[in-house]
């Protein structure tokens, strides 16, 4: 089997603002810039990532950000391109399950963005994963399949991919998914990416988001097809975050 670098991904989402900010980086710098074996990452708000960009830089952490522009620039008020964010952040979230509700974002839009940042030299970590509605009704398989191969849709640089699955109903639920069907849909997430880039599929890295803890996490990176996790609430307590670091580290 290829053993994979363990990833854990912290979406800070919109939380924190410059002074919290600070304070949470430097925490998890003091509490996990040690350890080896794991890439670490933090996806602060916009408004914060070059504050934290700067106070990590040189560190073991990687900086992300939550979203970007499809396009390269131009008359887009409020947005961000993918250019933008080159230099200060290693990652960028694409396709989040809020963003594709709140902001009504498909994955013809979502492979867009995932395509530019990969022309800006950023990992995009893209995300999938199904309603409850869809998972009650028996459809959770071919939605996904289905989801993240638009997503995908004429992604080249799979070096330089993550893939996140995440069960829409787990998401700041309190109720993560079971390991085994984080397991299954990490594997089809797997069997797409296979699919779509032939011998890649074995590094690319999948993770599995929704109400992960550090209770919860070894079930899931104990799968043999989940690679580290995709954390929303525990990563915004340094101690927390810091605990899922040290468990990946074992992995
Ligand atoms: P959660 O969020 O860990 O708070 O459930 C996960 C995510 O949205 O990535």
């Amino acid at each position: 089997m290829t053993k994979r670098t363990p990833v854990i991904a912290g979406n800070w989402k919109m939380n924190t603002d410059i002074k919290s900010s600070r304070e949470l980086a430097l925490q998890i710098l003091e509490l996990t810039d040690e350890v080896t074996g794991v890439t670490k990452i933090v996806c602060p708000p916009f408004v914060t990532i070059a504050e934290v960009s700067e106070l990590l830089h040189g560190s073991s952490i990687q900086v992300g950000a939550q979203n970007v522009n499809s396009n390269p620039d131009g008359a887009f008020t409020g947005e961000i391109s993918a250019s933008m964010l080159s230099g200060l952040v290693n990652t960028v979230i694409v396709g989040h399950s809020e963003r594709r509700t709140y902001n009504g974002e498909s994955s013809v839009l979502v492979a867009a963005k995932a395509k530019a940042a990969s022309k800006a030299g950023i990992t995009p970590i893209i995300c999938t994963g199904e309603s409850i509605n869809i998972r009650d009704s028996g459809d959770a398989v071919s939605f996904v399949s289905h989801q993240l191969s638009e997503s995908l849709e004429s992604f080249t640089n799979w070096e330089s991919l993550i893939v996140a699955y995440e069960p829409v109903w787990a998401i700041g639920s309190g109720q993560a998914a079971t390991s085994e069907q984080a397991q299954e849909m990490a594997l089809i997430c797997r069997q797409v990416i296979r699919e779509l880039s032939g011998n890649m599929a074995d590094s690319v890295p999948v993770l599995y988001g929704g109400s992960v803890n550090s209770v919860n996490i070894s079930e899931f990176i104990g799968q043999p097809d989940i690679d580290g996790a995709l954390v929303g609430g525990s990563s915004l307590k340094a101690k927390e975050y810091s605990k899922l670091v040290h468990i990946a580290a074992t992995y």
